[in-house]
């Protein structure tokens, strides 16, 4: 079946494939999906992590007699009886170099900072046992605020550096602009509050490990996981079918769950650890606070004469990743100056580390503020302003994008919405309740990474197929959208191809993240499929009894399970006939697949989209709904539109949750987050969102990679952000620059 099958696709545009549900969706909903957690091998012990409850200082004491007491709890791991690790934790480890807190030492550098660890036969035992250390602290005044920290030029190369992007002259841009606007933003820290918590279950035999664990990257963390244990990559498999949610800080191995795997180790049986939701916000990662200012020069054109973004990015006192916001502003608007940088922060917290759209979340969301403010203050439509400033080529670079069909999001986003008639001046429109009510608007913008992966590709002899790679299924709906890759690769119906993946003992997969999986696995199974197929034709078209014999310089097609001649439909063959007739059992095909460097070298390559949001707001109480928001996004090919949709739905409330709900709130007095719980961490529920609109638009890309697709995952929460403040300032005239927007912001 083609992807391209335009029947049942009226609704999704012309270059969608089809719209299949998910193939783990009924395994999913009815419980009988294994997550990490439900893995209770024979003999297994339990791990709890007991933590810190100060943020600064050190630990003095810890009642490691109190805990062996307990007749349930089996062996207490503390900073003194820690066994070694083979690579020290202190020092980073490529790609991710990022220095993991695994009891190195008493010091307490964050609040939750896993302080000891305690094992058990049941998890109650583990967690008596865990109350019972009875910490003692010597404690110093913790670092939490701006003014706290110690500032720092971020690294040049690694993690930690995001890049400083500059071109043309920014300060005689902004000395020879009309107007110059300059404001202020503040993003808060946010946590990933996956679902499923992180998790390990870890079995050692002899010198090999088993872990089951939700994960995005496998064999990179199967690299990682091998040198902090002394053992060879293949030595460590990683299962991980399912993952409830990962947002990025599945893609990071962290401390609890390398001591969970020590454990094992030591104690010779398997050990099994779940963090706690109050646990999660700390130890694993999370989206570190900025403060961004952007200076804007203005023409009296209403074009941009430069553009200043700098970031001020929290990071911890002992690692250096920075939320790269001011990386939003490098590829977006034309202007002929730009300077994009960020400085680094330490603050007493845990270390922040990749979270959905990282750096253009907290980027996006202060530009496109900005960019609204300049329209304003040129007294221009916000989408007349940003059409006036559209980028037909990369800022700077002057290279061509692979595709770009934003115009077309923009004026499809708009007519859908009915952005034509919105009034130029905020309080100008009310509606029947006398709510306030604002209009306003956002591009969104990511970028298209690609990761080397490799995949194999088996064609049965009954015609079906299995394809395999190492993929992971966050929640995405991967398993079903590269399944219908590999389908069309090798010429099948997506029922009749079996997809493999979540395991690190199957081709590298590459990591699923950077919205890029199904982009790069998916490049990898089609590259399969299609070496599968070239193999198939080799075996008819030398065989004097196929109907295909001599068609080799012809070609063949591969449709519905069958080889056709290019130059006559009526003579085709079966894969089951001819791998019957060659006496062959399977044919399989394997594939390497990264992106054409030339291709990489000569484009510049983003998803695109803007986002349209109406809100209401309580002129009396301040209370603000957001009652319309309509996204129109282009990103290349769309495999499978329905899951698309329900990436960019994830995105644009995502969104809602970054302009309205989400802050991990900290007591600046102890360094402790006070909401960290999903009661007073606030998301959107569906209430929250009562109506939701993702448009996709078409977009071929030529270059992109073969296949056509960019990414979908992140890009929906980018624009969505402004798109929302930008309105909230159309209802009520206030402008506010700080994230989460709160009902006492504008009262
Ligand atoms: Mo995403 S932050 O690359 O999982």
């Amino acid at each position: 079946m083609s992807l391209d099958a335009p029947s049942t696709n009226a609704r999704y545009g012309s270059n969608a494939g089809q719209p299949l549900t998910r193939r783990d969706g009924v395994l999913k909903v009815t419980g009988r999906a294994t997550y990490a957690a439900d893995n209770h091998p024979d003999g297994m012990l339990y791990a709890v992590t007991a933590v810190s409850r100060i943020a600064r200082g050190r630990v003095t004491s810890l009642d490691v007699e109190a805990t062996k007491a307990h007749p349930g709890v089996v062996e207490v791991m503390t900073p003194a009886s820690r066994p070694p690790l083979a690579h020290d934790p202190d020092e980073k480890m490529p790609p991710f170099g990022f220095r993991i807190e695994v009891l190195q030492d008493s010091t307490v550098r964050y609040a939750n900072q896993p302080i000891a660890l305690v094992i058990a036969e049941t998890l109650e035992a583990a967690t008596e046992g865990a109350a019972l250390l009875n910490p003692q602290y010597d404690a110093d005044e913790p670092r939490t605020g701006i003014d706290d920290g110690l500032r720092f030029d971020p690294p040049a190369v690694g993690v930690g550096g995001p890049p400083k992007a500059a071109f043309g002259d920014v300060e005689a841009g902004l000395a020879k602009a009309a107007q110059v606007l300059e404001r202020d933003y503040v993003t808060p820290a946010q946590y990933h509050n996956a679902m499923e918590p992180h998790a390990v279950v870890a079995e050692w035999d002899g010198d090999h490990v088993m872990l089951d664990m939700p994960n995005q990257a496998l064999a990179m963390s199967c690299a990682s996981y091998a040198t902090y244990f002394g053992i060879p990559p293949e030595n460590v498999t990683i299962r991980s079918p399912f993952l409830g949610g990962g947002f990025g800080s599945k893609a990071i191995i962290n401390g609890p769950q390398i001591l969970a795997i020590l454990a094992a180790r030591a104690l010779k049986r398997p050990v099994k650890l779940v963090l706690s939701r109050a646990q999660m916000y700390g130890p694993v990662g999370h989206r570190g606070g900025t403060w961004q200012k952007l200076r804007i020069g203005l023409n009296n054109d209403g074009q941009l004469t430069a553009l200043h973004h700098k970031s001020i990015s929290a990071t911890s006192s002992f690692d250096d990743f920075l939320e790269p916001a001011a990386n939003a502003s490098t590829h977006l608007y034309a202007s002929p100056a730009l300077l994009s940088e960020h400085e680094g922060i330490r603050l007493d917290t845990g270390t922040p580390g990749p979270m959905r759209a990282p750096g253009e979340a907290s980027g996006s969301a202060a530009l496109e503020v900005a960019i609204d403010e300049a329209a304003d203050a040129c007294g221009m439509d916000p989408l007349d302003f940003r059409l006036h400033n559209y980028a037909e080529t990369e800022p700077g670079s002057g290279r061509p994008f692979s595709s770009k069909a934003l115009r077309e999001c923009y004026a499809e986003g708009a007519k859908r919405f009915g952005w034509a008639g919105r009034p130029l001046a905020s309080r100008q429109m009310r509606d029947k309740n006398g709510f306030l009510v604002g209009w306003g608007m956002g591009t969104a913008l990511f970028p298209c990474p690609h990761f080397p992966a490799e995949a194999r590709a088996t064609l049965r002899a009954d015609g079906t197929a299995l394809v395999e790679t190492a993929g992971a299924d966050m929640g995405q709906g991967a398993w079903t959208a590269l399944a219908q890759i590999a389908a069309e690769a090798l010429g099948l119906d997506p029922e009749q191809v079996e997809l493999h993946s979540g395991i690190s003992t199957l081709p590298d997969g590459g990591i699923a993240g950077g919205s890029g999986h199904t982009a790069s696995a998916g490049l990898a199974l089609n590259n399969a499929g299609k070496d599968a197929i070239a193999q198939l034709s080799e075996l008819a078209t030398n065989d004097p009894a196929s109907p295909l014999f001599g068609a080799g310089n012809i070609g063949v097609e591969a449709r519905a399970g069958r080889l056709y001649r290019r130059d006559d439909e009526t003579r085709s063959e079966s894969y089951a006939e001819i791998l019957a007739r060659a006496g062959r059992r399977e044919i399989v095909g394997t594939a390497k697949a990264s992106r054409d460097p030339a291709a990489a070298e000569a484009h510049a390559m983003f998803s695109h989209g803007a986002v349209f949001a109406e809100v209401k707001v309580d002129p009396d109480l301040g209370q603000i709904r957001v009652t319309r928001l309509v996204g129109a996004f282009a990103a290349g090919r769309i495999i499978n539109p329905r899951l698309v949709e329900s990436q960019y739905f994830g995105g644009m409330i995502w969104g809602v949750s970054f302009a309205l709900h989400e802050e991990a709130i900290i007591d600046h007095r102890t360094g402790r987050i006070m909401n960290a719980d999903l009661a007073e961490y606030h998301v959107p529920i569906n209430a929250d969102i009562p109506s939701l609109e993702a448009i996709l638009i078409p977009e071929n890309d030529p270059f992109v990679n073969a296949i056509g697709v960019k990414g979908v995952g992140e890009i929906g929460i980018t624009g969505t952000v402004g798109a929302i403040a930008n309105a909230i300032w159309h209802a009520t005239g206030v402008r506010v620059r700080k994230f989460p927007v709160r009902l006492e912001d504008i009262i």
